[in-house]
Order: structure tokens, then C-alpha cells, then sequence
């Protein structure tokens, strides 16, 4: 039976996948990680270092993706995209999860900041949702384009011998990919070069920060 939502299931709901999102092993990912049975060359102690901080970045990217799909689910009418909205929200909780267990692998963590990174995406998301639909496409067009960009330097950087990391990186490009070109095709605005610059400054921000804490 079908009833509709009332405003406290709605807050119990988004408390929900914040927990999700932010205590670590507590999402559960739709489709099996990409690692699969993929077994990695020998890796030395600062190899697997290296490589932990980079799966770390690429997980609180993650997080910042739920924090900006949950922002404008609350704000954004989105009346004829919001099932494409869900669907590429629940692959980046696949993400998510997939870093997540590939950080486990590594011996690595997850980053203590992520509470932080999470309410300022979240922020950022509510307020280009109740701006306009419009805005809001364009902008998850220039965030996946620049995590896109991140996933293309981290395969480049990631040691040789650590190919699960590698798979699950493979991955996550193409959905990301995937979700930047829904989001233009759905009406997203452009968004103009310094708006873009602006965006990559705080990623370096969060990337420098990440890799370490
Ligand atoms: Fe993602
Ligand atoms: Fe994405």
C-alpha cells in the first residue's frame, strides 16, 4: 500500500542516507563492485599509501555527490527528470560503497572531513535547486565533468600493480560520463569558464586536504 509521504517520513528519510552517506561501510551498493575477482601486483607500503589517499579523494567525492543529489532533490521541482535524478544518485551510493571497500582493502580510512564536505555540497545543491531546474542540471553537468577530470588523473597516478583500484576507477568514469551528459541533454545550463575555474579551485582544496586527513 502506497501512502503518501509526510513531512517526518521526509526528514527520517534524508537523516537516513546522511548516516548512509557519512559512517563508513554503511552504504550498500546495487551492482557488485568492478574489482570483481581482479587481483593486484605486488604493491609496496608507500605504494599502497599513495593509493589509499587517491581512493580517499575519490570517496569523499562521492560524498559530496549524495550531499548535491539530496540538496536538490529537496529544492529542485525537477518534475520530468527526477527519476533519472534517483537512478545516478543510486550509482554514486554504488560508488561510494565501492571506494569504500577498496579503502578497507588498502588498510586506508576514510576522511575526516567528510562531514564538512557533505553540508557545503549540500548547501551548494539546495540553493542551485531552489534557483531553477535549469541551474541545477548544469550544475551536476560541471561537477561530473570535473570529477571526470579527477578520475582521469588518478589513473594516470595510481602504482602499476594496484588494478582493483584501477577497475573500479574504469568504472566510475563511465557512469560519471554518463550522468554528465543526461544532465545537459535534460536542459542543463552551460556553465561559463570562471564558474568552472572557481569549481576546480575548490576541488583542489578538498583534494589537497583529503589526500591527508
Ligand atoms: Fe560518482
Ligand atoms: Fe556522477
Amino acid at each position: 500500500m502506497h501512502r503518501k509521504l509526510t513531512r517526518s517520513d521526509q526528514l527520517i528519510h534524508q537523516f537516513d542516507t546522511v548516516l548512509r552517506t557519512l559512517v563508513p561501510h554503511a552504504a550498500q551498493p546495487s551492482r557488485p563492485s568492478p574489482a570483481g575477482d581482479t587481483r593486484d601486483e605486488s604493491l609496496d607500503e608507500l605504494e599502497r599509501r599513495h593509493a589509499a589517499g587517491l581512493m580517499r579523494i575519490n570517496h569523499t567525492g562521492e560524498v559530496c555527490a549524495q550531499a548535491l543529489y539530496q540538496g536538490q532533490g529537496l529544492t529542485a521541482k525537477l518534475a520530468d527528470t527526477r527519476v533519472q535524478m534517483e537512478q545516478a544518485a543510486q550509482e554514486e551510493i554504488d560508488h561510494l560503497a565501492w571506494c569504500d571497500a577498496r579503502l578497507v582493502e588498502l588498510d586506508g580510512r576514510t576522511s575526516y572531513l567528510n562531514p564538512l564536505f557533505y553540508a557545503a555540497s549540500f548547501g551548494m545543491g539546495a540553493l542551485a535547486g531552489a534557483v531553477g531546474d535549469r541551474l541545477s542540471l548544469g550544475f551536476v553537468n560541471a561537477t561530473e565533468e570535473q570529477v571526470g577530470k579527477h578520475l582521469d588523473a588518478h589513473l594516470e597516478n595510481l602504482p602499476r600493480g594496484d588494478r582493483r583500484s584501477r577497475q573500479v576507477l574504469e568504472q566510475m568514469r563511465e557512469d560519471e560520463a554518463h550522468h554528465a551528459r543526461w544532465a545537459l541533454e535534460a536542459g542543463g545550463t552551460r556553465f561559463p569558464a570562471p564558474v568552472k575555474w572557481g569549481m576546480s579551485l575548490m576541488s583542489k582544496v578538498m583534494t589537497r586536504s583529503v589526500y591527508r586527513f
